[in-house]
């Protein structure tokens, strides 16, 4: 590969996590607290929050796979020699990050499954009780700060790939 076609692939790469991590933090930290002082109702706060997930999810996604292609393809000489992998420490954090790439795979399907089609369509049709849509907040909300966690811990293993620790 030229260097110009790998700053191509960091570039992609780093936008893709500019897009990915951003985003998350932006629904954490800018928009949940300021939807609370909006409506008193959790019914109307977990509606409207559901279309901004799903609207977040048309672009969260497939920045998601282009980390994982353009990451794999950075990466896939290395990968092709577990002598090396596990004997360098670039090697061992790169595994590191893909279990931690993995794990956030993981907890965002879970995530996402947690409000399927048809939860949705109960919550949206105001057909859910109080005391279930609490609870499915609860673990909606624990869901996302282990993604956020998951993803700024990938952006530490990343530092210190870029740094050669
Ligand atoms: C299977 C998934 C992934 C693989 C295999 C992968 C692999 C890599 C590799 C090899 C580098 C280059 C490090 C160097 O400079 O030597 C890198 C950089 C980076 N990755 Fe990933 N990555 C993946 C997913 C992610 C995700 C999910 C994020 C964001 C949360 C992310 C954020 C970054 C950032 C910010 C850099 C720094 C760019 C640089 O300085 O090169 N990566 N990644």
């Amino acid at each position: 590969m030229t260097a110009i076609e790998q700053a191509i692939i960091t570039w992609i790469h780093l936008v893709a996590a500019a897009i990915w991590v951003g985003g998350s933090l932006f629904i954490g930290i800018v928009f949940s607290p300021l939807l609370k002082t909006m409506t008193n109702s959790i019914e109307e706060r977990m509606q409207i929050m559901i279309r901004v997930g799903r609207r977040f999810n048309k672009v969260a996604v497939p920045s998601l796979i282009i980390l994982m292609v353009t990451g794999l393809y950075t990466s896939h000489v290395l990968l092709s020699k577990p002598d090396l992998l596990v004997s360098t420490s670039y090697g061992t954090f790169l595994i590191i990050k893909i279990i931690l790439v993995i794990a956030l795979i993981v907890t965002y399907a879970v995530h996402v499954r947690v409000i399927r089609k048809d939860v949705e369509e109960k919550i949206m049709s105001n057909q859910m009780p109080e005391s279930e849509i609490q609870k499915l907040r609860k673990k909606i909300i624990i869901l996302g700060e282990i993604t956020v966690v998951l993803s700024i811990a990938i952006l530490f293993f990343a530092s210190l790939l870029d740094a050669g620790v």
